[in-house]
């Protein structure tokens, strides 16, 4: 039995933007626990292409990103008969149900979440649009229409999830029992990965610095050279300590992530070994573990047809569930 899931089949519901290529920091406190629930309960793994479109994106490259983010999915072997893999714009009732919660979130919950204050801060006035300011209540529709149990994210993402339990609630008190009440799973290690340039910051698929952000498609000799270079400090003992030895506490969080041994065992290991040795390390094994996934993608993203049919069928499944709870909605506030 998982730890933290409950016995009985849930609902489990996440999604990726396909911003940029993924990122270790995705697959460590995302993907990595796709696979782990993908058996144990209703899954439902969503390419988020509507929330891509709140910062300024290429149309051609938001749509290659689309398909090898669904490759990815496929990749990792996210899809089966209890577990559908579909695209968020495929399935129009997500926005549809987005328009319905938008008026059950007041102004100043949105205004306080921390993404958006970031983003707007990032992108100035000239990027603050409505859609960057609504993206939590769309991601309240992709949870709640498929009346989701489990919700595993990073970190990051546990405000948007505590938002959506916020908006069920007020929906159901005000007619009746309508929405199931979701649960973030966060996993234990690797919620928060950092970058390898600035281990302060979060690695993340649209940062500026890209030589500290380890893609899951880079190749081996990239891999190797951005942990070659990962920022360690002045010292000489590979020891976990986030606030003084934040690039070793985050190296040894990528191993411990990627090997599944505790930072305990991960430290025991490396501890007679120089920063270069530990480095080389934790970069072959991220190589090694990477090397089936990125086989595996390039087979399905080479075959356009075979994902443009299934991209078909998981919307098809999907719509089936989604249609199901929009109409109840519909019903209940007077459509
Ligand atoms: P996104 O695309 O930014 O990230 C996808 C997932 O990866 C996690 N993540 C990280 N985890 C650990 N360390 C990091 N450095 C790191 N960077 C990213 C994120 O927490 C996330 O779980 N809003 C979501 C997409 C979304 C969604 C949803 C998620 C849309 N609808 C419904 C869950 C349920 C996002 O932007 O994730």
């Amino acid at each position: 039995m998982l730890e933290g899931i409950p016995q009985t089949k849930k609902t489990i519901l996440s999604a990726v933007k396909p911003s940029g290529m993924l990122t270790i920091g995705n697959y460590l406190g995302a993907l990595k626990n796709f696979v782990r629930l993908k058996d144990e309960g209703k899954c439902f793994f969503c390419v988020a292409d509507l929330h891509t479109i709140t910062v300024d994106i290429e149309p051609a490259k938001l749509r290659k990103n689309s398909f090898d983010l669904y490759s990815l999915f496929l990749a990792l072997g996210l899809e089966g008969e209890d577990s559908t893999v579909f695209v968020q714009s495929h399935v129009a009732e997500h926005s549809q149900l987005a328009w319905v919660l938008n008026c059950f979130c007041g102004f100043g919950e949105a205004q306080r979440m921390t993404q958006f204050k970031d983003l707007a801060k990032k992108h100035g006035a000239k990027g603050q649009n409505v859609g960057l300011f609504a993206y939590p209540i769309l991601m309240a529709a992709d949870i709640l229409i498929y009346n989701t149990d489990i919700v595993p994210v990073g970190d990051d993402q546990k405000q948007h999830v505590e938002i959506a339990r916020t908006i069920a609630q007020r929906f159901n008190s005000k007619y009746s029992p309508t929405f199931t009440m979701p649960e973030p799973v966060i996993t234990k290690v690797g919620a928060r990965i950092k970058s390898l340039s600035d281990p302060t910051a979060k690695m993340g698929k649209s940062n500026e610095d890209l030589s500290g952000v380890v893609m899951i498609a880079d190749e081996k000799d990239v891999i190797m050279k951005k942990f070659a270079r990962a920022v360690t400090d002045s010292e000489t003992e590979v020891r976990f300590d986030q606030k003084n030895k934040p690039g070793i506490s985050n190296l040894l969080t990528i191993y411990s992530g990627f090997s599944g041994l505790s930072i305990k065992q991960a430290e025991e290991q490396f501890k007679n070994s120089s920063y270069k040795e530990f480095k080389e390390n934790v970069g072959e094994l991220v190589c090694e573990k990477l090397k089936p996934i990125q086989e595996n993608m390039d087979a399905y993203s080479s075959d356009k047809e075979l994902l443009q049919r299934k991209m078909q069928e998981g919307a098809e499944k999907a719509r089936v569930v989604a249609r199901k709870t929009l109409s109840k909605v519909y019903r209940k506030v007077g459509f």
